[in-house]
């Protein structure tokens, strides 16, 4: 398993410039504002680059112009120290978001994109496209010339001969502005490195608030097939349950209900083709069906069906994971949480004190991370400089 030791933001809303150190298990923290979904969602960003995406999901988000860092490049020390108001200053550097990430295991990546403005042509409506920069693939924890293995600069592409230390062979065809070298170049035998960085990052999951309102696609009954991950609109929530009994870990499943809802039982029927979940619960007559769950049990379920997946995803990164659930709950999806940690590398972005508090200290090499954002620019709270780990920034 390759453990990603390092990610790297700059110029995406308010992460002006951050390095985040990374554990097994690292736990973003912040207050309101602070920059937690902002770091989620460059995340995505950096998963949306191996789906050929990015560009399209900066779109998305309303363009690279809202996305940008909307404060100074720089500041001043008098800015700092409150005596001069904040201002913009003439641009000097060109607008540059970067997104990167180190991987500090033996045999582990790193990679970095940088995205910025095209120069303006006439001939293209298409004008205000962002468009990639640069991008690199290297092994190790950080950039460095003799690390490097496949560097894009614009359009021109070129890979290192017989991986570390062989010399560099240029790509004839060149890469679009738009397209990421990852899905654009596929040539195996050229940069078996590239693609295996690929498909790693293709396998991230992600988990972002799941739907529990009256007409949620996990409340109604659904066709089913072998469902070793959860979607993350947790449709399949049914067949994803029966899977893990049937080839994951069944005893962790009915421990995970048995910790959260003491004496319940969760059931799958099969109604025709389809899937049904039901759950017999303490004093009740009869099972509830899916549709008769309040919002936090069926979340809570949903959770358990993605934590205690039989495929573990090499990184699993889940946002605000506490939403709607009784505070009550928060110890057991800690425990649920650390347990997923076992076996895959996870990010969580919370701000549920019982959550953390679940969750520190079991686990070894739980990275916790506080976000704090002064002048308008997202830190780290309380971090010593030797725990920041290096990062070389791309440069044009
Ligand atoms: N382009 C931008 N430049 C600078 N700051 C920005 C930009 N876009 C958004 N912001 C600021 O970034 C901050 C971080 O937002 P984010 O949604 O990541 O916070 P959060 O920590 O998730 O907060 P919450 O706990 O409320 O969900 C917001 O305060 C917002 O004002
Ligand atoms: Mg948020």
């Amino acid at each position: 398993m390759s453990v990603l030791s390092a990610l790297a933001i700059a110029n995406y809303r308010s992460l002006r410039r951050l390095v985040l150190p990374l554990g097994q298990l690292t736990l973003v923290t912040g207050a309101n504002g602070s920059g937690k979904s902002s770091v989620y969602r460059a995340l995505r960003l950096l998963a949306a680059v191996a789906q050929g995406g990015v560009v399209r999901a900066l779109a998305r988000e309303g363009g690279l112009a809202s996305t940008l860092w909307a404060g100074p490049e720089q500041f001043s020390a008098a800015m700092r120290r409150g005596e001069q108001p904040v201002q913009g200053t003439q641009r000097n550097g060109p607008v540059s978001l970067q997104l990167g990430f180190g991987s500090d295991a033996a045999d582990g990546y790193g990679y970095a994109i940088d995205i910025g403005l095209p120069i303006p042509r006439s001939t293209s409506v298409f004008n205000h496209d962002p468009e990639i920069k640069r991008e690199a693939v290297w092994n190790g924890p950080f950039m460095r010339p003799a690390s490097l293995l496949v560097e894009r600069r614009g359009a021109a592409l070129r890979i290192r001969r017989d991986g570390q230390g062989g010399g560099w062979e240029g790509v004839a065809r060149p890469i679009p502005a738009f397209a990421s070298m990852m899905t654009e170049y596929a040539e195996p035998r050229a940069a078996p490195e590239m693609l295996s960085l690929r498909e790693q990052i293709r396998g991230w999951r992600f988990y972002d608030h799941f739907r529990s309102d009256a007409d949620a696609p996990a409340r109604v009954p659904q066709l089913g097939t072998t469902t070793t991950v959860l979607g993350d609109d947790g449709s399949d929530l049914a067949a994803a349950w029966q899977t893990i009994r049937e080839i994951g870990d069944r005893a962790a499943l009915d421990a995970a209900v048995q910790d959260a809802f003491p004496g319940a039982q969760v059931e799958i029927d099969l109604q025709g083709e389809r899937f049904a979940l039901r759950m017999r619960q303490h004093g009740l007559l009869r099972p509830l069906d899916a549709a008769e769950l309040s919002d936090g049990t069926l979340r809570y379920l949903l959770w358990i069906a993605a934590l205690l997946t039989p495929r573990p995803p090499a990184l699993l990164v889940l946002n605000e994971p506490e939403t709607s659930l009784h505070p009550d709950l928060l110890p057991a999806l800690g425990r649920l949480i650390a347990q997923a940690a076992r076996a895959s590398q996870v990010i969580v972005v919370t701000h549920a004190p019982r959550l953390l508090a679940a969750l520190d200290g079991p686990a070894p090499d739980t990275q916790r991370l506080e976000l704090h954002k002064p002048l308008g620019e997202t830190q780290l709270a309380g971090l010593e400089m030797d725990r920041i780990p290096r990062w070389e920034w791309l440069a044009r």
